[in-house]
């Protein structure tokens, strides 16, 4: 794994633009996979200065990691919502060519063959991930087994903890979200995972350099050839490099 350590979460942030925009300078058709969360508004913002700055992402296609079930893009806790809010509202990139799964859909079942049929279709060239504390990638929970493709996903306690921050009441944190599955993840090109602060230090340790198990999602990121990891200093105390 390539892992870069920054001093600063403005330089992170302005590192993994790089990485994005020159995909799309030299591919202006790439396919992107993104994320919501705390960590990537900052590379989003980035994103953003550099489309002011002259480059285009009108051909460039999105897939988002995951959404909640039972939310629609009108919510503002929705990741549609923070998706238009945080990066696509500031692009020009049409809507058409973004995609979340749908959270709505009337048989969620179907709505998750439909997400993979696409992204079978468009294969992603550069999939960017937050880490969540107990290790989930998207919304991959720890557990004995993982899906491969996109699935329905009961999401933990400790998540919907984390998440109510975002919300008024924990009642209100959805129970279900819709994610890409660990094996649609690694079927990208090249993965970007950003993760930032000391409170994260323990799970990146345990995911870049402890036993890979589905106890750990992010942990199966080490099987995959191209594995760029962004941390701060704080995310990055407990490893030795
Ligand atoms: C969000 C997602 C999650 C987050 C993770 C870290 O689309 O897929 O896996 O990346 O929960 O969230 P933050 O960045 O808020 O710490």
């Amino acid at each position: 794994m390539n892992i870069k350590v920054f001093d600063t979460k403005q330089e992170l942030d302005a590192y993994a633009a790089d990485l994005l925009c020159a995909k799309v300078a030299a591919k202006p058709n790439a396919v992107l996979g993104l994320a919501t969360g705390s960590t990537p508004i900052g590379i989003y913002k980035e994103l953003a200065a550099r489309h002011r700055a002259g480059l285009s992402f009108q051909q460039v296609t999105t897939y988002n990691l995951d959404e909640y079930v039972g939310l629609d893009a009108a919510n503002d806790q929705s990741y549609a919502y923070y998706m238009r809010d945080q990066l696509f509202s500031l692009l020009d990139i049409p809507a058409d060519q973004t995609h979340l799964p749908q959270g709505m859909a009337e048989d969620l079942d179907l709505e998750c063959e439909r997400y993979d049929t696409m992204l079978q279709a468009q294969p992603v060239d550069i999939q960017l991930l937050g880490l969540g504390h107990n290790g989930h990638i998207g919304f991959n929970e720890p557990d004995a087994k993982l899906s491969g493709g996109t699935h329905v996903v009961k999401l933990k306690e400790e998540t919907r903890e984390a998440n109510a921050r975002f919300f008024s009441s924990m009642d209100e944190v959805p129970r279900y979200a819709i994610t890409m599955g660990v094996g649609s993840i690694l079927k990208a090109d090249t993965i970007i995972l950003a993760a930032c602060g000391a409170d994260k230090s323990s799970i990146v340790e345990q995911a870049l350099t402890g036993p890979i198990t589905t106890e750990i999602p992010a942990s199966l990121l080490q099987t995959h050839p191209r594995v760029i990891v962004l941390l701060d200093r704080e995310a990055a105390q407990r490893l030795t490099l």
